[in-house]
């Protein structure tokens, strides 16, 4: 069996322009999708996934990040007195264990490889989980969940995968595909950003992934890959050959909720989710068709 996955990686230290100006003074991580910000839906998949360890990997303007995860003493102490117990119990919801959350600051956003780096020491010898708070995944079982059942099987490093049209491949990571065991696929090459006409198939990285420490020491090289970022795939494209690397088909529904088409679509569909809502929501939406 291998190393279990204690750990986990959440890069938020990116700028979030394409939301400018709601992400000014905001990260973008705590837009909120329905009434919960995007970095607790990601939590809250890690906990259900085993995960032990929270490391944040921040930047300037992000600390409304370390405010969502700590006590807010003002309003609980408010809402005790109001006895407004749901209400309460939300609020306290969202709040680790002490030492569970670690934050590191990753002075310049270099890019997503350079994020993760940031975060080595956090880490150690052992296997991690990084999950991207802006790729959120619709599903009955979460999809990091999905992952390490597949990884207690197979180890290795792992990327989440789904197929994009082709219009869209160029603003992915696209796996060059090998075997296929059930929802595994070999990864046997790796290309971010490819244009339509490189691109090795139509299936794409998206935000979850396993990896084995030994990527940190190629992501210290800080080696520039598309638009001049230090890019995760590239460091875990070198990592091909060293020890088993698969895609993931997971079972769910993603959103790409750092595109404002991609966020709006994700409310609409947790709000169709919710029993409170569906009504309602379905009556508004109609009433636009
Ligand atoms: P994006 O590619 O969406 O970049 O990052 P961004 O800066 O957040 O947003 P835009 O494109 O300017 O609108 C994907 C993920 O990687 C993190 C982001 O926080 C996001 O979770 N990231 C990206 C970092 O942590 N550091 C970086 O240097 C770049």
């Amino acid at each position: 069996m291998p190393v279990p996955i204690r750990k986990a990686i959440f890069p938020v230290g990116g700028l979030g322009t394409r939301f400018l100006p709601a992400t000014k003074s905001m990260p973008k991580e705590m837009l909120p999708v329905v009434d919960k910000p995007l970095i607790q839906y990601a939590v809250e998949e890690a906990r259900e996934a085993g995960i032990e360890q929270f490391i944040f990997v921040t930047g300037r303007g992000k600390t409304a990040i370390e405010d969502h995860f700590d006590h807010a003493y003002e309003l609980q102490t408010m809402l005790e007195s109001r006895q407004r117990d749901e209400a309460l119990a939300v609020v306290k919801a969202t709040i680790p264990a002490p030492g569970q959350i670690a934050y590191t600051r990753q002075l310049e956003p270099l890019g997503l490889g350079h994020a993760v780096w940031c975060a080595r020491n956090f880490v150690g010898m052992e296997p991690v989980a990084v999950l991207l708070a802006d790729d959120l995944i619709l599903g009955k079982t979460g999809c990091l969940k999905q992952m390490i059942e597949a990884y207690d099987d197979v180890g290795g490093n792992m990327v989440a995968v789904m197929e994009v049209p082709e219009e869209d491949i160029s603003s992915y990571g696209v796996i060059a595909p090998g075997d296929v065991q059930d929802r595994l696929i070999e990864v046997r090459g790796l290309v971010e950003k490819p244009t339509a006409a490189e691109a090795p198939s139509n299936l794409a990285v998206v935000g979850r992934y396993i990896l084995q420490p030994r990527v940190f020491e190629d992501l210290g090289r800080f080696e520039r890959g598309a638009g001049g970022e230090i890019q995760l795939t590239d460091s875990l494209a070198r990592q091909l050959g060293s020890a088993p690397f698969n895609g993931f088909r997971f079972d769910g529904r993603r959103f790409d909720c750092g595109s404002k088409v991609g966020f709006l679509e994700a409310n609409i569909a947790y709000a169709l989710d919710r029993d409170d809502m569906r009504d309602d929501v379905s009556r508004i939406l109609k009433s636009f068709c």
